[in-house]
């Protein structure tokens, strides 16, 4: 029997494409530094099994309609608001993520964010590099606020948003949170306390998103939510750009009607060179890289080719994103 065809949409770790390799004929497009073309990926789907993908990506039903044999889309990254799963699944074809293995490694980069934007870390970096540091050391310089005591308010409490709540016990913070959904054991286990969205906003110190982006969180955070914020309070989102309105943010920080904001997310990516945001001081910005560590990217990968080879062979995926696929294109018919 003819082996399954799969496309990888970005150079990825060796460790993963052996994976695929084993159990497909197997091409991955060969730019660097930057995803397949769309045109690409829509001409790649009509002859292949499987797709790997990325969150540059974006699956909807133009390409899924284009994938005639496709069974499976997996994705390499816990988020998919780029795939659109309903008219995946009404296809037959399965979505898969990778859950979990980045949720410690998002958490540090979450605290790193945090820490760097309440000490002034990358503003104390530019200041020192540009060579402005000619005045000798003084008891004013780069005031910043303590992390250490204060109130963190995480929304969204998932994997990712308990991996952050376990840290603040470390610097004795008071920890709230919301969430469409109570959780009493993660309350029991963890001493976080439940609050409305309002409340959270209203008196927390640090303020941390973890929700998914969906119709429902897309702009949560815009002008009446961040004007209910303290002044001094901080913003940090490693979750997905478009969960805050980012012309309100860069409202809110011009005018001081909060202290700071650490983003790691944009609404649009790469963040257009001309984004206003660029311009300030009290904020810091990285390209999408909470999960960038060596040991999570590669692990995320080879899940990714894991869960497509399960599909490829008729098995459930351990991370399927959309079960009711199977009710549509029961397993063993895809072998
Ligand atoms: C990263 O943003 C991911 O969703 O994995």
């Amino acid at each position: 029997m003819a082996k399954p065809k799969v496309y990888v949409t970005r150079q990825l770790f060796d460790e993963a494409i052996e994976i695929l390799r084993q159990h497909a004929d197997v091409e991955v497009f060969e730019g660097v530094d930057q995803p397949a073309p769309r045109s690409l990926i829509l001409s790649k789907v009509r002859e292949v099994d499987g797709l790997l993908t990325l969150l540059t990506d974006r699956i909807d039903s133009e390409v899924l309609e284009a994938g005639e044999r496709l069974k499976v889309v997996s994705n390499c990254a816990v988020g998919f608001d780029n795939i659109d799963v309903e008219a995946a699944t009404k296809r037959g074809i399965y979505v898969t993520n990778t859950p979990g293995i980045l949720t410690e490694t998002t958490a540090d980069f979450t605290w790193a964010l945090l820490l760097a934007i309440a000490r002034r870390v990358a503003e104390a970096d530019r200041y020192v590099r540009s060579k402005r540091w000619i005045h000798p050391w003084g008891p004013k310089m780069f005031l910043g606020s303590d992390v250490h005591g204060k109130t963190l308010g995480i929304i969204g409490l998932g994997r990712i948003g308990r991996a952050v709540a376990r840290r603040a016990k470390g610097f004795n913070m008071k920890v709230y949170y919301y969430d469409v959904q109570r959780d009493i054991r993660a309350e029991e286990e963890l001493g976080v306390l439940y609050k409305s969205l309002e409340e959270v906003l209203k008196e927390a110190d640090f303020i941390t998103l973890h929700v998914p982006l969906t119709a429902e969180t897309r702009h949560m955070i815009g002008r009446r939510e961040l004007s209910m914020m303290k002044k001094s309070a901080y913003l940090i989102n490693t979750s997905r750009g478009a969960v805050v309105d980012e012309k309100e943010l860069y409202r809110a920080l011009k005018e001081g009607a909060i202290a700071g904001a650490a983003l790691d997310v944009f609404e649009r990516e790469p963040t257009d060179p001309e984004n206003p945001l660029l311009t300030l001081d009290n904020v810091v910005l990285a390209p999408h890289i909470a999960s960038a560590s060596v040991e999570t990217r590669t692990k995320m990968a080879v899940t990714a080719a894991e869960n497509l080879v399960c599909v490829l062979r008729g098995e459930e995926p351990p991370n399927l994103v959309n079960p009711d696929v199977k009710k549509i294109r029961p397993l063993k018919t895809h072998t």
